[in-house]
């Protein structure tokens, strides 16, 4: 059987990885300043993650929704206390399309409304609403296209007022920090205006949290640099460092009722241990203050790139904006100078996406060798 040929590929394949380097079939090491497209968190096969997923597994893996798993409860406890989001309930799931999928289902029970509001350029997933609030045509099928939703330009207050006026909306979703898109983000005066209209309207605030969550941008969630409280935060990515984990924070205020939500994998054993690790370990390192930190340290270096039209991004979710498509140097920065970046929508933005756990060494690594790439 044949593989369903969806991915253009790297020539490459790694076979190990620790911490930001990864080891191919032939033992070339490369580093890693794309995580697996902002997954890896705290850094490949961290050995608190290793050690707590291998007891797990040891012990139980997997029992379904219908049992008492003290994990959950755990889990709950502890991500309130670290994001400071503590007046929210946990619902978990396997993956960032399923996370928003589920923040969108509930804004529609909860308004009895259907339409949504979402920004040019936005990427949500894949699944049936997630894709219809995601800004690209090519991958919406005529199924999606069935979901009602208003793109609206980013920091564009009057078309947002206007469109949100219309009365028949149960959700507006943001990225705070839109991933996919090329690393664009609302202002805090518009941050803050959507979350009022929202308020003014009944409109439930989804803050999608899938990429810029966990740490990545500095603060526990992106949005928390705007001082804003959305209805409901979706996540996934960084928040298993690998171990396929999303879920959603739903306000207080919404109340379940038995069989609202639901899903097989979500919030199994071995994913809960997994989001334990990774919350453990962002604590006990000061991980998020890392990534606050090395945002002033990465920027400062890219001052002194002349070729640089802008750099983009906070925390650890960065790029560096070209006056030229970046395609040709991501491939020769992997097979010149063994080194993964990213790309985006906007083909002109080199993205940087590591584990948090890296150091100004790494940063400066990072730039020796993009300047000999660059020269
Ligand atoms: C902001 C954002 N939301 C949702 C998704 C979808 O996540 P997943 O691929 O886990 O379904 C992504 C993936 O890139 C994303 O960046």
């Amino acid at each position: 059987m044949r593989l369903f040929d969806v991915y253009p590929l790297y020539d490459i394949t790694p076979v190990s990885a620790q911490g930001i380097e990864l080891t191919d079939e032939r033992g070339q090491t490369y580093l890693d300043f794309y995580g697996g497209h902002a997954v890896i968190s705290i850094g490949h096969s961290h050995p608190h993650y290793v050690t707590r997923l291998t007891e797990q597994l040891n012990q139980m893996a997997f029992y379904s929704n219908s049992i008492k798993n003290p994990l959950q409860l755990e889990l709950a406890e502890k991500l309130g206390a670290v994001s400071g989001c503590r007046d929210y309930q946990l619902f978990l799931c396997s993956s960032g399309a399923e996370a928003n999928e589920n923040a969108l289902k509930m804004a529609s029970f909860h308004t009895g409304k259907s339409k949504v509001i979402a920004f040019k350029n936005s990427f949500h997933g894949r699944t049936s609403a997630a894709v219809a609030a995601t800004d690209n045509p090519k991958i919406n099928a005529p199924l999606n296209r069935q979901q009602q939703v208003d793109f609206v330009p980013l920091n564009d207050f009057e078309t947002f007022e206007k469109v949100i006026a219309g009365g028949d909306h149960c959700a507006v979703i943001i990225e705070s920090i839109q991933g996919v898109g090329g690393l664009d983000e609302p202002t805090t005066e518009f941050y803050v205006f959507i979350a009022q209209k929202c308020k003014e309207h009944g409109v439930v605030l989804i803050a999608d949290e899938v990429q810029s969550g966990f740490g990545r941008s500095g603060k526990f969630f992106a949005f928390q640099h705007h001082g804003i409280e959305p209805d409901i935060i979706s996540m996934a990515k960084g928040m298993g460092n690998g171990f396929p984990v999303g879920g959603i924070l739903i306000h207080e205020k919404f109340k379940p009722w038995y069989g609202q939500l639901g899903t097989t994998f979500g919030g199994n054993h071995l994913a809960c241990v997994a989001t334990l690790a990774v919350l453990e370990v962002l604590e006990k390192e000061e991980l998020i203050e890392n990534a606050a930190q090395l945002e002033t340290y990465f920027k400062n270096r890219a001052a002194h790139i002349s070729a640089l039209k802008k750099v983009k991004g906070r925390g650890l979710m960065l790029g560096l904006e070209f006056d030229a498509e970046v395609g040709a140097l991501r491939k020769n920065l992997i097979h010149n100078q063994r080194l993964f970046t990213g790309g985006s929508a906007n083909k002109k933005l080199l993205r940087f996406l590591p584990a948090l756990t890296i150091t100004k060494e790494h940063i400066d690594l990072f730039f020796d060798k993009l300047i000999q790439e660059l020269s």
